[in-house]
């Protein structure tokens, strides 16, 4: 049996949008690059086997999961599986566990077939050469991420990640930052990513943002690698916004935020010298990201607000590891 854990990542540049497409080879792909903080505290547990079974057992967080969630596992499997010329598995044995509170807004599925993309390797080759063949084809194993969830593919690496066309590659900057997440909803989210991605695509915002997408990540990465937090942090709010307004603008229109984060975002912006950026996945909750502990001056505009939210504070991490 192979055990695994894999952690998610906060995007910078958001993927928001993907090609419809019947091309197994084009699943999840993003219609802009998107680069990503990957976390370390936040992770996911994955322990996979392969069995000579009637059928799979697969249980999330404890619980048995629904029909579209083993299938969606079963196929990433298979993917995995007949990429490499290997035998498809009779049956599986899943577990997976996240210690973080799922649809928190973390996106757990980053980290989820992070961990199963690992663990598939791990099945079909023991975890010594698995390890060995990750590290010399870290693309290839970014790319067999993307097919089970687009975010996912940045969770192959770390602690900087970004993704271009079909999988994504480690970038190193000299800046250390963290992720403080208000969490202002423990509720799953309204919309899923999935129909988010579909809804953006009749935004008539979109095909403005996409000829914006690509200065912007120049110039986030141009901040990062000189440390400026002030430049980086004016472009994290900007995206994060932009993305939301596609959401709204789309059909349907799509709304994450809550009467919470609107207020918690307007007292951010009413902040002269800040030092704390935010930026927000597909839903509600609000992502700080700074390069010190925040937890006491959020604690502070909580009270202030009369907001009762927890705060999940976690650092920048590394690729998925075997344990
Ligand atoms: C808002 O990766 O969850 O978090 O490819 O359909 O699984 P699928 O979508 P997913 O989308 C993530 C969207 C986002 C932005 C981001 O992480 O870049």
């Amino acid at each position: 049996m192979i055990k695994v854990r894999a952690s998610p990542n906060i995007a910078f540049i958001k993927y928001w949008g993907k090609e419809r497409t019947s091309d197994p080879q084009r699943v999840n792909w993003a219609l802009n690059p998107s680069l990503s903080l990957t976390l370390s505290r936040a992770q996911t547990l994955t322990q996979l086997e392969f069995v000579e079974a009637d059928k799979d057992s697969v249980v999330i967080d404890k619980l048995d999961a629904s029909t579209r969630d083993c299938a969606k596992i079963r196929t990433h499997v298979e993917r995995v599986c007949i990429a490499l010329g290997k035998p498809i598995p009779r049956a599986l044995i899943y577990r997976s566990d996240n210690n973080f509170p799922t649809a928190a807004g973390i996106a757990s599925s980053a980290s989820a077939f992070a961990a199963l993309t690992w663990a598939v390797l791990g099945c079909l080759m023991g975890r010594e050469r698995a390890e060995e063949w990750i590290r010399l084809n870290p693309r290839r194993v970014s790319e067999f991420c993307r097919w089970g969830s687009g975010s996912a593919c940045r969770s192959a690496g770390g602690p900087y990640m970004l993704w271009r066309d079909e999988a994504a590659s480690v970038q190193e900057f000299p800046l250390k930052l963290r992720d403080t997440v208000i969490i202002v909803s423990r509720q799953k989210k309204s919309v899923s990513s999935r129909d988010g991605h579909e809804a953006a695509l009749s935004s008539p915002l979109l095909t403005q943002r996409l000829t914006r997408v690509e200065s912007r990540l120049a110039r986030m990465t141009e901040a990062l690698r000189s440390q400026n937090l002030a430049v980086f942090g004016a472009l994290l709010e900007e995206e994060a916004l932009e993305m939301h307004e596609v959401a709204r603008q789309g059909t349907p229109s799509v709304e994450y935020w809550t009467e919470d984060t609107r207020r918690v975002l307007s007292t951010l912006r009413e902040m002269t010298n800040r030092d704390f950026y935010f930026t927000l996945d597909a839903g509600p909750n609000v992502h700080i990201i700074s390069t010190r502990d925040v937890r006491r001056d959020l604690t502070e505009i909580l009270d202030k607000l009369g907001i009762r939210a927890e705060l999940w504070e976690d650092e920048s991490g590394d690729c998925p590891q075997f344990i």
